[in-house]
């Protein structure tokens, strides 16, 4: 590994390919800008074939760290010198943090930001009952690490392809059981949390609308969805008097350990960086 310089403005960034639809820059140069950080953050493309030696070249410009996204979350993991438990059984990282010799340490944030969310915006505690968890794909992968890590007791998974929700419960022993897609209305009896982590509910895609009739009366329900922000799923949540957060949050708190890593200080939340996010969708 090639040895930083000590660099006066910090440096750090995203990358992925494509990379012009990530958020992430508009989150970390709006908490630059805020906490007067002398500081920049870029979106950098970089093809699958380039990945090794443009994260030599990060460290060699005297970057801190860079956000990690699509195509390269999983492949990282290979090319780093420590891979953190969380992002080990995940499997994927989204965060890399440069030290002053050269190392590099893979991490992901996706479960802190998920549980953090909910704890921020709302009164939901791990021991209040079961959570049910549609969809089984990489979010859901964050979602189900960080809700056992947290201490819930059990998880029930639901996938439209079932062999997924299978292999992904595999990797979490007993406390996750699998239901059939189609047999949410048993999954949901009286369930404490019920998170969408699957693409419906998108603008464009189909509407999530499970029977929400027998969940608990303080449930909570979350959607992993931002855009748009209020979905079908949680406005018919709310319709029923139940509790709900919105998916904006997990977006803002999984880039914050990596902003206080690479800029030595802990970003504020705030409804202008909500409003910022939402208003350039
Ligand atoms: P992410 O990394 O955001 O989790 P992903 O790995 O592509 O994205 O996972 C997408 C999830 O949305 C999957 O659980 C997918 O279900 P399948 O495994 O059956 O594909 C789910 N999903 C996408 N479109 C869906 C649809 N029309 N109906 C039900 N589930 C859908």
């Amino acid at each position: 590994m090639i040895t930083t310089k000590s660099e006066t403005t910090l440096l750090a960034g995203v990358i992925g390919n494509p990379i012009n639809h990530s958020k992430s820059p508009l989150l970390h140069n709006f908490w630059l800008k805020n906490h007067a950080i002398k500081g920049y953050y870029v979106p950098v493309n970089v093809e699958p074939k380039n990945l090794s030696k443009a994260i030599e070249a990060f460290i060699l410009l005297g970057f801190r760290g860079v956000n990690v996204t699509i195509p390269h979350k999983t492949t990282i993991l290979s090319l780093v010198d420590t891979v953190t438990d969380r992002a080990s059984v995940i499997g994927a990282a989204n965060t890399l943090y440069f030290n002053s010799a050269g190392k590099v340490t893979a991490d992901n944030t996706d479960g802190y930001g998920f549980i953090k969310n909910l704890t921020y915006f709302s009164d939901w505690k791990p021991d209040t009952g079961p959570a049910v968890v549609f969809g089984a794909g990489g979010a859901a992968k964050a979602v189900l690490h960080s809700l056992l890590a947290e201490g819930v007791s059990s998880v029930r998974l639901l996938n439209r392809t079932k062999i997924k929700a299978k292999m992904l419960a595999e990797n979490f022993g007993n406390k996750v059981e699998v239901y059939d897609w189609y047999a949410s209305d048993e999954a949901l009896k009286g369930a404490a949390l019920v998170v969408n982590t699957t693409s419906l509910g998108m603008r464009n895609q189909p509407e999530l609308k499970p029977n929400l009739s027998n969940v608990m009366s303080n449930a909570l329900i979350t959607d992993l969805v931002y855009n748009p922000l209020e979905t079908k799923f949680l406005e018919s949540a709310k319709a029923q008097k139940l509790k709900t957060v919105d998916g904006l949050g997990m977006l803002i708190f999984q880039a914050e350990q990596g902003f206080t890593n690479w800029y030595g200080c802990k970003p504020e939340i705030s409804d202008s960086l909500k409003n910022l996010l939402v208003q350039n969708d």
